[in-house]
């Protein structure tokens, strides 16, 4: 089952009870939002959830990308990627939450053949903040799916405030074996779904208050699923990063690890400049540039001579028509070759600076403002040359 099976399953199987395929927006964020890039399936619904007729009606689906830079500490095991998809269904008001729970159980079990002896529920088991979800627990009961509940865990936000609710994870046993302990206390449980009782908004304030209406606001982690349905321990052994895995060993060799961050920021870079942003000092395309520069770091460290030019054409086609940015492919590759060079020179700069005696000894707080400010160069940069990390 590839990936484009998984979406179109997915999609039909909610357009089929009434939902309406809404357009996976780009990465960007609207403007005046406080979040640079868009994080879940939800984000560009805010206004809905919170009250506002949407004009396409109460039940939504749709495929939407997301970056999320919390995460970019733990790419490179087996189910973080810094942009993934997700696929989600909202229903805006309409239907409730049980429901949702046995559509989601009825697609995994049966439309996409999820074993159902591998899957686990988490439950919000109840807090301060409102009660335990006592209709979701019966429900997953009612399904036999084991539950477990806790309260951290199961409360789901976009942020800070906004629309918020407890909630309930899918997780599928990705172990050898017969399934093991809980969702908590094995990592082998591979969260898939959340459904998220979205009843609540935090305001400005602090205080938690009633949403005009109920919603329900699910999100399902393409990339995890399709992983579980083929087969792999992860996301990288997928269809999605066939070409990646297959080409980018050959032209450079690199430890498990460090090939899986390079794949994965390479294949975000090229999303994210196919969304329309370039490197800079600031914002989204700062967030680029660590991207793009922390491959280069990467690459170099073995050998200095590794490009950008030499990634095949391949990749970028594949990559931009899986997202279905239409753009041109060249455009984007001399985005990243115009980033590579750029940091080639600020790293010439920074060695020849670096190499006076004044940096010779201890550098002090001074002396990284005076690098920083007069010649550009950040602290961790000069902690890389310094520690002749980038040879
Ligand atoms: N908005 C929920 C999530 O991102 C579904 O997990």
């Amino acid at each position: 089952m590839n990936t484009e099976h998984v979406i179109r399953t997915f999609v039909e199987y909610f357009q089929d009870r009434g939902h309406r395929r809404i357009t996976g927006s780009t990465l960007l964020s609207p403007p005046g939002d406080s979040v640079l890039f868009t994080t879940a399936g939800m984000h560009p619904l805010t206004p809905y959830l919170e009250g506002r007729p949407h004009p396409l009606g109460r039940r939504l689906v749709n495929v939407q990308r997301c970056l999320r830079t919390t995460d970019l500490d733990e790419v490179g095991d087996s189910t973080h990627l810094t942009v993934f998809e997700m696929l989600g269904t909202w229903s805006l008001g309409d239907y409730d939450g049980s429901r949702s729970i046995e559509w989601g159980h009825d697609l995994l079990v049966e439309g996409l053949e999820v074993d159902p002896g591998l899957l686990y529920a988490t439950v919000f088991g109840g807090d301060e903040r409102s009660g335990p979800d006592t209709d979701s627990l019966r429900t997953w009961q009612e399904r036999g799916v084991p539950v477990e509940l806790t309260t951290g865990e199961n409360w789901w936000s976009n942020g800070p405030t906004g629309p918020c609710g407890p909630d309930t994870e899918i997780f599928v046993w990705t172990g050898e074996g017969p399934p093991q302990s809980t969702p908590t206390g094995d990592e082998r449980w591979v969260e898939v779904w959340n459904h998220v009782m979205m009843r609540y908004r935090r305001g400005d304030d602090g205080t938690l208050g009633l949403l005009p209406q109920p919603n329900v606001d699910t999100g399902l982690g393409l990339e995890r699923l399709v992983a579980v349905l083929q087969g792999k321990e992860s996301v990288f052994e997928t269809d999605l990063f066939e070409p990646w895995m297959r080409t980018v060993p050959s032209l450079w060799q690199l430890p498990e690890q460090p090939l899986r961050v390079v794949c994965d920021h390479l294949r975000s870079g090229i999303v994210v400049i196919g969304d329309g942003v370039l490197p800079s000092n600031t914002g989204r395309g700062y967030v680029l540039r660590r991207l793009v520069r922390r491959v280069l770091t990467t690459l170099w460290r073995d050998d200095p001579s590794r490009t950008l030019g030499d990634l095949p054409e391949e990749l970028f086609r594949h990559t931009l028509d899986h997202f279905g940015q239409n753009g041109p492919s060249g455009r984007v590759r001399e985005v990243l070759l115009d980033e590579e060079l750029r940091f080639t020179r600020l790293l010439e700069r920074g060695r020849h600076i670096l190499s006076q005696p004044r940096f010779s000894t201890q550098l002090d707080e001074e002396d990284y403002s005076y690098l920083h400010d007069t010649h550009g160069l950040p602290r961790d940069l000069v902690l890389g040359l310094r520690g002749d990390a980038l040879g």
